[in-house]
């Protein structure tokens, strides 16, 4: 089979690498890919927004499966073009994806069938939305741009003024663009975070083993917001009795709740969720593969990634066997100097083979590529998230480990990576 995944980061090289290991694959292409992509697939410099150039691509090539791994192009309706063309994608259609690209109607859509989330008010007219937070007392509240905002359209505001700023920002001064046309007013919680990957097949929702994302730039859980800095799988904070809460309350809800909608949900559901101490509740839903998540998550499954995809489109995940290694994994990514705010490009990047570690002394770490570009034969930065370490273990301690022994070896100017990925989930182990 020849397979088109769409997108250029992270999440699709860790898909490409985990297609490799499938069944059946002959061809991966990737659009538009990146540099370090292109030692594992075929690259076509199509951007991922491009729906009417990916289809004709994935026509004229005789692409048998597409992989819609980004938010962007689901939201557009990829998946909804590919299949008018006759050709079959994974990836929610435009309908569902509104799951992710709407937060309005994700918020609205728990409202209506009780799926617990934090409490929350939209609004579309920024004086009403002044008025609102003007009438509160209690602070921080969380700002919320309606729309896809590259994970940075979330602002926790600790005071009224900062609260009235963010208003300003989002829906006054568009800050993220027209995603801040509406606002999602949000009560603030406290608690772990899971992030929770799951398959699904527009009725039946498999989750996959958890992971803990790591959202702030800096060691500490300081400085802004990125994409995320690192990840690790498993969740110690995920105990069998809160997978069995969600499951209930949840997944099996929601996937329920889309299809009432006329809107059932296939491809992958990615349930950000916080433990508060009133039980587990959404704080968001993605309609994709989640990043970095992805690079920690698909290591560990056992089974045939490209056949439980196909049953994830074609409704028949239930026939599908597969499970999750017992061991953990862990990645750390390696930023441009700067991110998630403006940074330089093009930087020489030194220590690698193959966009691999030159000289790894170990078999269980490998490089996934987000951000990186081939010039004259010479790997350099192209992104925000230039690349990341993964590594997997018999535990976790020794997952990070390894891959904080292997960092160093990759080197490019202003590069930084935090320090502490993993630090609590190690600290809940040990307690
Ligand atoms: P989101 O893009 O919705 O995942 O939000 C980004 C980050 O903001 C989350 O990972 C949380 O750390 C934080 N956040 C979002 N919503 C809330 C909330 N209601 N209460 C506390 N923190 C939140
Ligand atoms: N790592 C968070 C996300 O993929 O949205």
């Amino acid at each position: 089979m020849k397979i088109l995944v769409v997108g250029g980061g992270g999440r699709e090289h860790a898909i490409i690498r985990a297609l490799k290991k499938s069944d059946g694959v002959d061809e991966i292409w990737c659009a538009p890919g990146n540099g370090g992509i292109s030692y594992d697939a075929k690259i076509e410099p199509i951007a991922s927004t491009d729906v009417d150039s990916m289809v004709k691509f994935a026509k004229d090539n005789e692409i048998d499966y597409v992989i819609v791994a980004q938010d962007d192009p689901l939201a557009l309706g990829m998946v909804d073009a590919l299949a008018e063309v006759g050709i079959p994608a994974f990836g929610p259609d435009k309908h569902a994806a509104r799951i992710e690209a709407s937060k309005a109607f994700s918020k609205d859509l728990m409202k209506k069938y009780n799926i617990p989330t934090a409490a929350f008010e939209t609004f579309d007219d920024a004086q009403a939305a002044f008025g609102y937070i003007n009438s509160l007392e209690k602070f921080p509240v969380v700002l919320k741009a309606d729309g896809l905002a590259l994970g940075k359209g979330v602002l926790i505001c600790q005071t009224k003024k900062e609260a009235l700023s963010g208003i300003q920002e989002i829906m006054v001064d568009k800050h993220f663009g027209d995603a801040g046309n509406k606002i999602v007013v949000e009560e603030f919680l406290t608690g772990p975070e899971v992030s929770v990957l799951s398959f699904c097949d527009g009725k039946t929702c498999i989750p996959m083993i958890s992971s803990q994302d790591h959202k702030r730039a800096h060691d500490g859980d300081t400085g802004l917001n990125t994409g995320g800095m690192g990840v690790i799988a498993p969740n110690p904070y995920y105990t069998s009795e809160v997978a069995k809460v969600c499951e209930e309350t949840i997944f099996k809800p929601t996937l329920k709740a889309m299809e009432d909608e006329g809107c059932p949900f296939k491809g992958c559901l990615y349930f950000g969720l916080m433990i508060t101490e009133d039980g587990p509740k959404v704080i968001e839903y993605n309609a994709r593969f989640g990043d970095p998540e992805a690079q920690v998550v698909l290591p560990l499954l056992q089974g045939d990634f490209l056949k439980i995809c196909k049953a994830c489109t074609e409704g028949t995940l239930d026939d599908v066997d597969f499970s999750f290694s017992d061991k953990s994994s862990a990645i750390v990514i390696v930023a441009s100097g700067g991110y998630p705010q403006s940074y330089a490009k093009g930087k020489v990047i030194t220590g690698l083979t193959n966009g691999q570690i030159a000289d790894c002394e170990y078999d269980n770490v490998h490089v996934i590529h987000a951000g990186t570009k081939i010039i004259d034969g010479q790997l350099v930065t192209n992104g925000g998230r230039v690349l990341g370490v993964v590594s997997v273990s018999n535990s976790l301690k020794e997952a990070l480990d390894d891959a904080y022994s292997e960092i160093d070896k990759i080197k490019f100017e202003d590069a930084f990576y935090r320090h502490d990925i993993g630090a609590k989930a190690l600290a809940c182990l040990n307690s």
